[in-house]
């Protein structure tokens, strides 16, 4: 029997530098109750096995609880309303099926393989631009400096927004990525932080979908708002407001820490860095072993819909369960030294986009930005060091990364 408290003490701040040795001690038990009644799903087996059943929901978040104003027509009629709507229009990673599928089947149809292929070549100017902007520099940031700017255009990008209209979203998306934290969702101050913000970036998305319904353009928001997918009904405003708010908070924090973790764990392993200029064709394997090895989605919650028998263990209908991703991706029974960072493991089963019905949408921008970003650092900095070993993180424990990774260089080589 693991010890109750240990998934508390993943969420505690104190253990955000290296979780992983507390991950191990939960792998010790596949499903382990937490002392707060929350399942921990900790091998790859058990993650695996939850990720594809359909006993497993993802409608976990909390009614909708918009906070009162004072004026009671706001408060007694607007508000029980709007609370309803937001209820049924959740954004699909919080959705099960059929709703779920008839929205993510839109969202891929806008996938094309001519915006993602348009997209990477982007990439490259914007990564250039970057980087040149701080030739002659000897200290860089490779969260501020690159790491945010590069996804952000890119979603922007992708979706149709206006890239001068970006800065706004910086602290809307920080805030809302905060949904997956289990301790925000508990704390009613901080949930309706998250609704006033939610609502912010939903007269913003309005006003934008009026536009592209009115003057569609080549973006993806125009393609959803215009036109409809074989065999599913064109989604009507609230699901595209809440789809098109899921991509950009999706798009904005996750690839941000993945070209983060990536750099720090290449800064660590000197070695790898200078394979990976000697040969920019490592990129895609690398990738996959940071995306292994320190991902920037640690965990996702669920809600069992009946009780699930997992080993000796009964998850009883109604609780919460935690599917620990980044504890799945070191597991010894898949992975050999599966604390050690190998960049040579081939066809890793990680599961740092998930599995299952709700596999990340944006896996190939994340590997295609992480990519470009990568392989130009390995190319354009000269004798890149750590000036802070280990970096500053973010406060969550559901999403990690560096607040900042800064490294001090001799230089940055023109393009
Ligand atoms: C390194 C970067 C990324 C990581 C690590 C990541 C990780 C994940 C994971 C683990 C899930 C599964 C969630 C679950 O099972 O509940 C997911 C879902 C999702 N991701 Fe990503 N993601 C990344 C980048 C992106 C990007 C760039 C986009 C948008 C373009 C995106 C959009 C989505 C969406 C819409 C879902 C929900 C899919 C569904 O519910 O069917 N992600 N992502």
């Amino acid at each position: 029997m693991s010890d109750a408290t240990l998934f508390e003490q993943v969420k505690d701040e104190a253990n955000r530098v290296d979780p992983y040795p507390l991950f191990a001690r939960l792998r010790e038990t596949p499903v382990s109750r937490q002392s707060d009644g929350t399942y921990v799903a900790a091998t790859h087996a058990a993650i695996g096995s939850l990720l594809h059943d359909p006993r497993i929901s993802s409608e976990t978040l909390p009614p909708a609880d918009r906070p009162k104003t004072g004026n009671p027509i706001s408060d007694w009629i607007v508000k029980p309303i709007r609370d309803r709507i937001t209820d049924t229009h959740r954004p699909f990673i919080f959705r099960d099926p059929p709703d779920h599928d008839a929205l993510r089947k839109a969202v891929m149809h806008e996938f094309t393989q001519e915006r993602v292929q348009l997209l990477r070549e982007r990439s490259h100017v914007l990564v250039d631009e970057i980087l040149d902007k701080h030739a002659g520099s000897t200290s860089f940031d490779i969260v501020d400096d690159l790491a945010y700017p590069l996804p952000v255009t890119i979603i922007c990008e992708l979706l149709g927004i206006p890239t001068e209209d970006e800065p706004q979203f910086h602290g809307w998306a920080t805030q809302l990525a905060t949904a997956l934290e289990p301790d925000t969702m508990a704390d009613t101050e901080k949930r309706s932080e998250n609704s006033r913000t939610f609502e912010t970036i939903s007269e913003y998305m309005t006003g934008l979908i009026k536009e592209k319904r009115r003057h569609p353009k080549d973006d993806m928001l125009s393609g959803l708002a215009v036109d409809g997918v074989p065999g599913i009904p064109r989604m009507g405003d609230y699901d595209l407001i809440a789809t098109s708010i899921l991509m950009l908070v999706a798009g904005h924090e996750t690839t941000v820490n993945l070209i983060a973790n990536a750099m720090l764990a290449l800064m660590r392993h000197p070695e790898e860095f200078a394979r990976l200029r000697d040969d920019p064709s490592l990129a895609p394997r690398l990738i996959e072993e940071v995306q292994r090895y320190d991902p920037p989605v640690q965990f996702r919650t669920r809600r069992a819909l009946a009780d699930i028998p997992m080993g000796d263990v009964m998850i009883p209908e109604g609780a919460d369960v935690i599917l620990l991703l980044a504890s799945g991706n070191r597991d010894p029974a898949v992975f050999t030294n599966p604390d050690r960072f190998d960049p040579d493991r081939g066809g890793i089963r990680h599961l740092g986009f998930g599995g299952g019905l709700h596999y990340c949408v944006g896996a190939p921008l994340a590997r295609f930005e992480a990519e470009v970003a990568l392989t130009a650092l390995a190319r354009r900095l000269d004798n890149p060091r750590l000036q802070a070993d280990p970096p500053p993180y973010r406060p969550g424990s559901a999403l990690r990364g560096p607040k900042h990774l800064r490294l001090s260089v001799d230089g940055i080589r023109r393009a």
